[in-house]
């Protein structure tokens, strides 16, 4: 048997989402893919960087730098793990790019559909992989779902696919500064969860693509018609209806004060429904096939540690093989969800600094 890729990591940021990265990543799995070694991190200040390391990763002591500059020049680190607010990650992007870096960078992969171009097209003209970390795609449960709508076909043709990824925030009660609450940010549902439900519903509503040079041709982009309410400029609720030519509906819909319910997906085939359940959409653990004769299966999919490791080890083989994009999680991909979530911002109201309308 192969062995197992290792790959040295180098964390960006140490915040909320970076702690819950390495914390999965620690984990001794049984069925982990590849090796992921936390070889350094870059914080903003190296006191932070050390008490990320005492609280998050105790017993192992990374190279921590106080900039993260430092960390892009490591020669260690063979990938960076980009987890700052949107607004920074074409910049991060751009940065660990001209290393000659790999690059996993949280979604959204940036603020608008042109500054991801930039991004791809340096990666492109560097030859270093690079992906979004759509970390729910990679999920065991959605290749499964998979499966079962558009290869078993288990509720016939696939008409509708409605998804919501909500909880509240608590905007009224952050600071201005807040990546929650400051658009220069990117703040606003649409890029923190409504991402979420928008790929559910892409993801119900649409073959995988497969991997390269096979791949199926990306369908093409539906018609999209979008409302948001904004308080103070940042959007609080987004609603975005998915119009296909061939009739197929989407709608997919985030809110920064009610919470979904587990319930969150709801996928519809002429044959049948599919719920998809979990505490939110980004983390589903089970769905349940009703037909419409009454037969009712429910699968369940259950997971040590949130499931950071899937897209980990997923990168790791890429990279170890040679490949520059991932198969699931394909550049066009990340470029195609920006391109909807621009356009639902043109029509909802909200707006970034480097907006250029
Ligand atoms: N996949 C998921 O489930 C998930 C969940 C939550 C968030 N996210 C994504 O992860 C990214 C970060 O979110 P988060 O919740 O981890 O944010 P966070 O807790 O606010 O942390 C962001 C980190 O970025 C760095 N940073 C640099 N400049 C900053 C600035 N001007 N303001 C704030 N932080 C700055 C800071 O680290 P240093 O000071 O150490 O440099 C900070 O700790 C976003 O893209 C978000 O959408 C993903």
């Amino acid at each position: 048997m192969a062995e197992k890729p290792t790959l040295r990591w180098g964390i960006l940021a140490t915040g909320m989402i970076s702690s819950w990265f390495v914390a999965d990543l620690s984990l001794d799995r049984q069925d982990a893919q590849a090796n992921h070694v936390i070889q350094a991190i870059g914080s903003s200040s190296l006191e932070k960087g050390k008490a990320f390391v005492a609280e998050h990763l105790p017993g192992k002591s990374p190279t921590v730098y106080g900039s993260y500059e430092e960390l892009y020049a490591d020669p260690e680190v063979d990938i960076i793990y980009i987890g700052t607010p949107h607004s920074f990650h074409k910049q991060n992007c751009l940065d660990a790019i001209r290393h000659g870096k790999n690059v996993l960078c949280e979604k959204a992969f940036a603020l608008t559909a042109p500054e991801a171009c930039e991004v791809l097209d340096a990666a492109r003209e560097k030859g270093v992989f690079i992906m979004e970390a759509m970390w729910t795609r990679f999920f065991p449960i959605v290749r499964a779902l998979q499966q079962k709508l558009h290869e078993e076909k288990a509720i016939g043709a696939v008409h509708r696919a409605f998804c919501d990824f909500s909880f509240d925030m608590k905007i009224p009660s952050l600071g201005p500064a807040s990546r929650l609450k400051n658009p220069a940010l990117g703040a606003g549902t649409l890029l923190d969860i409504g991402i979420y439900s928008l790929t559910w519903t892409i993801l119900g509503l649409e073959p995988p693509l497969g991997p390269a040079p096979a791949r199926a041709a990306p369908e093409k982009t539906p018609k999209v018609v979008a409302a948001q309410s904004l308080d103070d400029g940042v959007d609080v609720a987004t609603t975005i209806v998915l119009l296909y030519e061939d009739g197929r509906q989407g709608i997919a819909t985030a809110h920064a004060t009610v919470k979904s319910q587990r319930d969150f997906a709801r996928i519809e085939g002429s044959e049948g429904t599919v719920i998809v359940e979990g505490d939110a959409a980004a983390v589903p653990s089970s769905f349940i096939v009703k037909k419409l004769d009454g037969e009712e299966k429910r699968y369940d999919f259950p997971r040590p540690g949130r499931g950071f490791y899937w897209e980990a080890d997923a990168v790791a083989l890429d990279i170890a093989a040679g490949r520059k994009e991932n198969a699931i999680m394909p550049w066009a991909e990340t470029l195609r969800v920006m391109e909807i979530m621009d356009e639902t911002r043109r029509q909802g109201g909200a707006r970034f600094p480097v907006d250029k309308d």
